[in-house]
């Protein structure tokens, strides 16, 4: 369960979400997030985790043993292609923060003036080696902690970091407040302004939700397929969420109010929390000297580990249905899989700088798979699996996973499973279609 939460908090909190808010205008958004993670990803998140614990299988076993000789196996299939794109693009930004826990350790941001530091991100994501190389140091250590195995590699590792991770936004974020200028950034999370809020702004809420989930690809089922059968899967799953929420919010409150104070455009898309947080580090140096840049080194280290417990998530996907289906070892599946993931990132980081010219529908190769898979992929992914556990599976079977064999009294199960049968699929639908329009 540890590692669901090392899953689900990861750069999509830290990195992801700030961003997004800035780009659709705050307050309003993040209300409607908060929502749709109560009334949408939690039914979906539990619809994985009762598929994967009742199946005990990677994504595609999973199908084949709970609706045999159906074409439901090939959604795990396509969940073990979804999982191999998002990782790719994730390893690119997973990269950046070596990069920057590099930086750190060589005190690089102390005493540079924050307009500079904007324009070394960008000098960075665009040139064309050193973001390769993060990105190939990123995915290595990811492989290594996969061959570690689950037990060993996975849970001990997710178990010491997310305490000081949060402890970490904390302190951030207070400091953040303090900084002079910050309150218009507090107001902005605050004070919903609704004439921002768009039908595109609310498919993006949920995208966000579903990807700081980790939600519609299957790591939330094939993670469920190692939960022991006396866990209680209702209070686990609301308390992944929470943390997930919580940790989202803390990342906000701490980057945003400092992004007004150093006068950043909230809406400057994915380089934001990369910029905006050497300022804050900057000035806390200001204030008291090298506290900047030690909570600087803390905190890069522990954004790096909290992406590798979401990235091994992706890969384990791929490795358990490579190892359980294709009979492969461990060592072998995850060897197949780096190289292709390692390639295609290639291509991701390539698109800030040499290849920015290529676009696919209008978007670059980072874009692109960016929106290829919260827009559609994890959305449909999501509806799917709904739909599999209310009307595929039987309501009985579903009580019998959401009370672990009637050991854990559920009264809210009637509405539960209100929620996976009509509200959850319709909603994500109509979402999924919002997003074809548009
Ligand atoms: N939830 C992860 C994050 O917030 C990203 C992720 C998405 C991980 C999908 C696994 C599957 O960073």
């Amino acid at each position: 369960m540890m590692a669901m939460a090392g899953s689900a908090v990861g750069l999509g909190n830290i990195w992801r979400f700030p961003y997004i808010v800035g780009e659709y205008g705050g307050a309003a958004f993040i209300l409607v997030y908060i929502v749709a993670t109560i009334f949408l990803s939690l039914p979906v998140f539990l619809s994985e985790t009762i598929i994967g614990r009742r199946s005990r299988s990677n994504t595609f076993g999973a199908m084949e043993k709970l609706a045999p000789g159906t074409p439901w196996k090939w959604l795990g299939l396509a969940t073990v292609i979804s999982t191999m794109i998002l990782l790719s693009y994730y390893s690119v930004v997973g990269g950046w923060s070596v990069e920057y826990l590099f930086k750190s350790l060589a005190f690089d941001f102390t005493g540079v003036p924050s307009e500079e530091m904007t324009g070394v991100f960008g000098n960075f994501i665009s040139s064309t080696w050193e973001p390769v190389v993060m990105h190939t140091i990123f995915l290595l250590m990811c492989a290594g902690i996969i061959l570690g195995g689950v037990k060993k590699g996975i849970e001990r590792f997710s178990k010491i970091t997310m305490p000081i991770l949060f402890i970490l936004i904390v302190v951030i974020m207070g400091y953040a407040i303090s900084l002079p200028g910050s309150g218009e950034g507090v107001r902005y999370l605050l004070k919903p302004d609704w004439s921002k809020l768009s039908a595109e702004a609310v498919a993006a809420a949920i995208g966000q939700s579903f990807y700081s989930l980790s939600l519609g690809v299957g790591t939330i089922l094939t993670y469920g397929s190692y939960v022991r059968r006396e866990e209680n899967l209702l209070a686990s799953s609301a308390g992944t969420a929470t943390s997930d929420l919580l940790f989202a919010l803390l990342a906000g409150f701490a980057i945003m109010p400092a992004v007004f104070a150093a006068g950043i455009a909230p809406g400057s898309g994915p380089g934001l929390v990369f910029e905006t947080l050497p300022f804050i580090f900057n000035k806390m140096s200001g204030a008291v000297p090298l506290l900047g840049a030690i909570i600087a080194i803390l905190f890069f280290l522990t954004i790096l580990v909290a992406a590798l417990t979401s990235a091994i998530s992706l890969l384990e996907v791929g490795v358990a249905y490579l190892c359980e289906e294709k009979k492969l070892s461990r060592p072998v599946a995850t060897g197949v899989l780096f190289v292709f993931v390692w390639g295609i990132g290639i291509l991701c980081s390539l698109s800030f700088g040499s290849l920015s010219e290529l676009k696919i529908l209008g978007c670059t190769i980072f874009e692109f798979f960016d929106k290829l898979c919260s827009n559609y992929l994890m959305v449909l992914g999501g509806l799917l699996f709904t739909i599999f556990v209310g009307w595929k599976m039987s309501r009985d079977d579903v009580r019998d996973e959401l009370t672990s064999g009637g050991r854990y009294a559920n009264r809210i199960f009637p509405a539960l499973w209100f929620l996976i049968r009509y509200i959850a699929p319709l909603a994500v639908l109509a979402i999924f279609i919002t997003n074809l329009v548009l």
